[in-house]
């Protein structure tokens, strides 16, 4: 297949881009990196010449926090939705939209609700739509993952309040496999959780990472949530992804059923003990 794959130059992207090259298809890159800026493509005319001869979309795109020059409304909602229509127009069969976990109707940080407003886009349109939301994704050249696995190295490791949020990883391969499955399935229109095998605690997941690299169990450090609330609106401004509404989302936990996927790709997905 021919497939347009936004975003190829981040880490799920770039993921996904040797997968599809690997599986003998035809991936015609886009992000800046690539000369395409999503903050100027918030038309369907603007992505029309992108489209000849595609038999498929990927968007990968997204910012996990906004900054100067890049929104939420533009990334997440404005140019994907444009880029959705630009399909119709231009008989694009087969759309594979990477969303996120919790951008649902209980949907309340900008993230989530930008992601919402394009999917619900996608799901208005007579495409062959897929929608995945994943669950944290960690795996090589994660950014959020490096961030926890550098926590984790800490002999005294700081947790946001007691630790205990829920969450459930999901290794990228199987975000790949997901997105390859999307590719070839004959029945779409599709909204799909991609979740790691089973949920753990945040805490258990980074004493998990220490193990990995044969480490004993680290001693913890709760921070009160407010503490780091009141961290995190100065942070912010040095690590992005510090912001306060990420914080409130790992606080409300970040878990899914996990069967749908694991009907989907035909087998469970990796715990985070059986991931590389
Ligand atoms: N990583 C996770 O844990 C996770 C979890 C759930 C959902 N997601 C979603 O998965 C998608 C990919 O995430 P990721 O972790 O791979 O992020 P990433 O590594 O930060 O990659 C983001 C991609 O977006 C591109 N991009 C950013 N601003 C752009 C702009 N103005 N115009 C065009 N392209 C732009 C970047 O390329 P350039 O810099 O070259 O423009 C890059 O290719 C996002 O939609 C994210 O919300 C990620």
């Amino acid at each position: 297949m021919n497939i347009l794959l936004t975003g190829a130059s981040g880490f799920i992207g770039g993921h996904i881009l040797r997968a599809l090259e690997q599986a003998g298809h035809e991936a015609q890159p886009v992000s800046r990196r690539y000369g395409v800026d999503f903050q100027r493509m918030l038309t369907p005319e603007d992505w029309l010449p992108h489209l000849h001869g595609i038999d498929a979309v990927i968007n990968s795109v997204g910012i996990i926090a906004e900054t100067r020059g890049q929104t939420f409304g533009a990334l997440h909602y404005r140019a994907p939705a444009a880029l959705f229509r630009a399909c119709v127009m231009a008989g694009v069969p087969r759309v594979v939209q990477i969303s996120a976990l919790g951008a649902d109707g209980q949907a309340f940080t900008p993230y989530q609700l930008s992601k919402k407003a394009a999917d619900d886009v996608l799901r208005s349109l007579p495409l062959e739509w897929f929608i995945l939301r994943p669950s944290l994704v960690y795996g090589e050249g994660g950014k959020s993952a490096a961030l926890f696995r550098c926590m984790a190295s800490l002999p005294l490791m700081p947790l946001v309040g007691d630790g205990k949020q829920r969450i459930q990883p999901v290794h990228v391969s199987d975000v790949v496999a997901t997105v390859l499955q999307c590719l070839q399935a004959a029945s779409a229109r599709r909204t799909l959780d991609v979740v790691g095998a089973y949920p753990l605690t945040f805490v258990d997941w980074l004493q998990s990472m220490r193990r990995d690299v044969g480490k004993q169990p680290a001693l913890t450090m709760p921070i009160p949530s407010k503490l780091i609330m009141a961290a995190a609106h100065v942070g912010r401004f040095i690590v992005p992804m510090l912001h306060p509404d990420n914080l409130r989302m790992l606080q409300r936990g970040n878990t899914a059923d996990v069967q749908l996927l694991a009907e989907f790709l035909g087998r469970m997905p990796l715990s985070v003990e059986e991931a590389p």
